[in-house]
């Protein structure tokens, strides 16, 4: 199957205009069909031995949220503690979370044990795994975006407190929490590059030729 140029278009499109999303959440309810077709595209991610590592746990009643939000407050209180003075101020005032305002929570795990011990392309490398889980959450993420859906990761929550909330059992890892709804707007930028936090890096400087010093 030739995908077309207006096809690969789309793609690109999407790639670029891809955002991580905090403030701009509207309460309009995701339908289930959208969902099942972002859940798929999840789903449908490389992974190592195609050993499919993920689960997916929908979040929609907002005491559970709540739950995830003083988990966020928490993490969120001790990480202001590790920036300078400086930027620590700066790093308050930044929206980090949009848990409550969206509408779906989907917390994606990965099962290390899953299909045995013995998993090919895991051998050398044993995270190759948990990598899966995180091609599973980039496809949704732009799942989401192709149906204009915004989608944020709240990774300012420790692991252990999403699994108590979400009952999470002892073998399986929290990948990432996403929050997930209809937006007011996309930002055309990362709102961190915006703010003056960090700028893009020039992509001439990451590229190298045969060896690391050789751009
Ligand atoms: C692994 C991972 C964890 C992240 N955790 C958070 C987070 O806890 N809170 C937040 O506001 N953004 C989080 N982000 C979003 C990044 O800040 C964002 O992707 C980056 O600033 C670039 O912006 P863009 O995604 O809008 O292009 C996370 C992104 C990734 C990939």
């Amino acid at each position: 199957m030739k995908i077309t140029e207006q096809e690969r278009d789309a793609v690109y499109k999407t790639i670029y205009n891809r955002r991580d999303t905090r403030a701009e959440f509207k309460s309009d309810p995701v339908p289930d069909d959208v969902l099942k077709r972002i859940l798929e595209a999840a789903h449908h991610a490389p992974s190592v031995g195609f050993m499919q590592p993920w689960d997916f746990i929908v979040i929609r009643n907002s005491k559970v949220k709540q739950s995830i939000k003083d988990g966020f407050e928490l993490a969120h209180r001790e990480a202001a503690e590790m920036f300078d003075k400086e930027r620590r101020e700066k790093y308050r005032s930044f929206k980090l979370e949009g848990i409550m305002e969206a509408p779906l929570g989907i917390c994606v795990t990965c099962d290390r044990s899953r299909t045995g011990d013995v998993v090919i392309g895991r051998t050398a490398n044993p995270e190759m795994d948990l990598y899966s889980s995180v091609c599973a959450v980039q496809n949704l993420w732009l799942a989401a975006r192709a149906e204009n859906l915004g989608l944020g990761w709240v990774s300012i929550i420790h692991h252990q407190a999403l699994k108590e909330i979400l009952a999470i059992p002892e073998h399986i890892t929290p990948v990432a929490y996403l929050c997930i709804g209809y937006v007011s707007h996309f930002h055309d930028q990362p709102e961190l590059e915006k703010a003056g936090w960090l700028p893009r890096v020039p992509l001439d400087s990451l590229v190298h030729y045969e060896q690391w010093s050789k751009h």
